[in-house]
């Protein structure tokens, strides 16, 4: 019978990866609450016309990227493959704007990109983010930038870039636009078929072309910095005051444009040279439009995701959390005890193995062993019928006999 593999581009996530997994998740939570961050939980697929008019119909991501399907009812319906669109649509239809000036949302999951899969890239892939709407202030960039880099920082990652732009607003876009079509026009022809159609719908994304003769022609194309009116400078001279205050290094790099078009703004990136080609780790930047584009509300938003499969190819492996307690029971009457036994260190948080069937001892110690534990508790038709059991204490070659209460005080 032929097995049925994972679908390509997905991965399992299991034993070592796993515990990275949870671990991410773990710090990631402690941290986020740290900045005042809650929780939020969106569905895996939407209705379609949200990508298309969050993310912008001229993006990788929605020209050829999106699991886009019709479903039982002919709605059309596409699983996420990010989570920026959907957070700000659940902010608005349940009117969150209404109850506080300021919201603070973090999420983690799968989200979902039909992409040429490789080292560090997946079809289903997860990512770690956060949103922050109402606030336009520069200190609050500089600090969910700081944030970022501190959750790499305390998952281990060392080597880090932070890169960092501008891209204004709309009017400073639309006048660098046309710089920018009026300087690559003269190339286009040498430039990659992708980038050739790019010159029409989004020139921007010629700045982050990743092949070489467009990444040599776009050398010397102007600098969006230069087309950034007063206060949109001001504006990114204070997200950077405030990264040197937190201690961030950064690098200025005015070809960083970003993939989605609902950032205006201040943008950055964290990259690592460690994963060859996809050396983003993680990603975000302003988009005080998309909530006009989605809602026809006025509200500055920021926010950032990262990529966990990419966390955890960075990351140290994880030790697996061992054993504490090994029970060792002998005689079918000791099965009731020994079971009550391990449920109420259990509860006290002692990790516990049990086996659910009374071989001989030997058999005990080998399982015993195996698991690596610091003590096993031995019971047997004796031990039980005078309520104590036997402790024993692998690294100090010791035993003792204990009553139950006395185990639970000893081994918290
Ligand atoms: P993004 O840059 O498209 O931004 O994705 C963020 C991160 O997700 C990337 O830096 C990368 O680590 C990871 N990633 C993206 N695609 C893949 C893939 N196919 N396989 C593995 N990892 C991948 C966003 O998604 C924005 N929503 C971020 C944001 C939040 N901006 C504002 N708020």
């Amino acid at each position: 019978m032929k097995l049925i593999k994972a679908v390509r581009g997905t991965k399992d996530i299991l034993e070592g990866t796993a515990a990275k997994y949870s671990y991410i998740r773990r710090v990631a939570e402690d941290l986020f609450s740290a900045y005042g961050f809650s929780y939020i939980k969106t569905p895996i697929f939407e209705e379609t016309d949200l990508f298309k008019r969050g993310i912008g119909e001229a993006t990788d991501v929605v020209e050829k990227e999106m699991y886009t399907f019709l479903d039982r009812g002919e709605r059309s319906i596409t699983l996420r493959p990010e989570g920026t669109a959907s957070v700000v649509r659940a902010y608005l239809e349940n009117k969150i704007y209404a109850k506080e000036d300021v919201s603070k949302f973090y999420y983690m999951g799968s989200m979902f990109r039909y992409e040429r899969p490789q080292a560090g890239r997946q079809r289903e892939f997860n990512q770690v983010g956060v949103e922050v709407l109402g606030e336009h202030s520069p200190l609050l960039d500089a600090e969910i930038i700081t944030m970022s880099y501190h959750l790499l920082e305390k998952l281990g990652i060392t080597d880090l870039e932070v890169n960092i732009n501008s891209i204004g607003g709309n009017e400073t876009r639309q006048k660098y636009r046309q710089a920018l079509i009026d300087y690559l026009t003269p190339f286009k022809d040498e430039l990659c078929e992708d980038c050739q159609r790019r010159i029409e719908t989004n020139p921007l994304r010629v700045l982050d072309c990743k092949v070489e003769t467009c990444k040599k022609h776009t050398q010397d194309a102007p600098s969006i910095i230069d087309s950034l009116s007063e206060e949109e400078r001001n504006h990114y001279e204070e997200v950077k005051k405030y990264l040197t205050i937190f201690g961030i290094p950064y690098v200025e790099n005015s070809r960083l444009v970003r993939g989605l078009d609902y950032y205006s703004s201040t943008v950055f990136e964290i990259v690592t040279n460690k994963l060859g080609a996809q050396g983003t780790v993680l990603g975000g930047g302003r988009y005080d439009n998309l909530l006009k584009q989605l809602g026809d509300k006025e509200i500055p938003a920021f926010g950032f995701a990262a990529g966990v499969e990419r966390i955890m190819m960075l990351m140290e492996d994880i030790p697996a959390k061992e054993t504490d307690v090994y029970i060792a029971w002998l005689g079918e009457n000791v099965c009731e005890f020994a079971m009550k036994l391990a449920d109420t260190l259990r509860k006290e948080n002692i990790k516990v193995a049990v086996d659910f069937n009374a071989k001989g001892m030997k058999s005990h110690m080998k399982k015993a062993d195996k698991l690596n534990v610091k003590y096993t508790v031995i019971i047997g038709e004796d031990e039980m019928a005078k309520g104590v059991v036997v402790l024993k204490d692998f690294a100090s070659r010791t035993q003792e006999e204990l009553t139950v209460d006395q185990l639970v005080e000893k081994l918290k």
